[in-house]
């Protein structure tokens, strides 16, 4: 695993959006794998500013996002849907019929998972896929305890995840229970795997990272497995604040 560590946390946006431009400048049809979640949003606000600015066009991009809550309509203002249209799709020229984000209201889940895991396979999979982690290890929506060889899938929700993103809402009650997944397979068979973690809060998630080898109850360590994969973290989630 390629380690970057930068200052802070526009540090961290800065060189990942780079990476992410440098895809979509250089490959004629990149796919993008994309994460949701507070640590990627500085990335994306620099990625509409160089669309904006006429350095980067996302017409040929097309995107699969990680997870989706199972409950939120993709209007809620706590949906992944609604997330991406804010932070991204609403923004630039990426045509949405090229964007995926699994349904997260669909009636039989099993078949939307079916689906989004057979179109990773036709279209996919992502060039370079962008991750953040959970303070439990979570890549995705991937829970300690998840197989290793897990495709698409539905999860119920760690207790400390929906402790940890009950910040989102209103309150703990809000947090749905379940998400819609990319498996640790999924995500494995992307071809790069870009892993951002900021702030103290991460720092010994990071650090069990970079010190283990493959465990079920530390789902980023499947990392490990993976040929291509860079962690870009900053200084405090490297556990380097002073
Ligand atoms: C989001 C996702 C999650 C988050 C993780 C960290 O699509 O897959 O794994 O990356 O929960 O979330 P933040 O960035 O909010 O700390």
């Amino acid at each position: 695993m390629d380690v970057v560590i930068v200052k802070n946390y526009i540090e961290m946006s800065k060189h990942t959006a780079g990476m992410v431009g440098d895809l979509i400048k250089h490959q004629e049809k990149p796919i993008l794998g994309l994460a949701t979640g507070g640590t990627p949003i500085g990335m994306y606000q620099l990625l509409v500013r160089q669309y904006r600015e006429g350095l980067l066009s996302f017409k040929h991009v097309r995107s699969f996002n990680l997870d989706e809550y199972i409950g939120l309509d993709p209007t809620h203002a706590k949906s992944y849907h609604r997330y991406m249209n804010e932070h991204l799709f609403l923004h630039v020229d990426m045509p949405f019929h090229q964007t995926y984000v699994p349904d997260g209201m669909a009636k039989n889940l099993d078949k939307v998972c079916r689906s989004y895991e057979k179109l990773l396979k036709k279209i996919g999979p992502p060039d370079l896929q962008i991750l953040g982690i959970g303070e439990n290890g979570h890549i995705g929506f991937n829970e300690p305890g998840s197989d290793f060889n897990g495709h698409t899938h539905v999860i119920r929700l760690a207790d400390s995840t929906r402790e940890a993103n009950a910040r989102y809402f209103q309150s703990i009650d809000e947090v749905p229970t379940h998400a819609i997944t990319m498996g640790i397979k999924s995500i494995l068979r992307s071809k790069k795997i870009v892993l951002m973690a900021s702030g103290e809060k991460k720092a010994a998630a990071v650090k069990r990272l970079l010190e283990g080898s493959p465990d079920e109850d530390f789902p980023a360590s499947a990392l490990c497995r993976h040929p291509n994969v860079t962690l870009v973290a900053d200084e405090a989630a490297f556990g380097q604040n002073d």
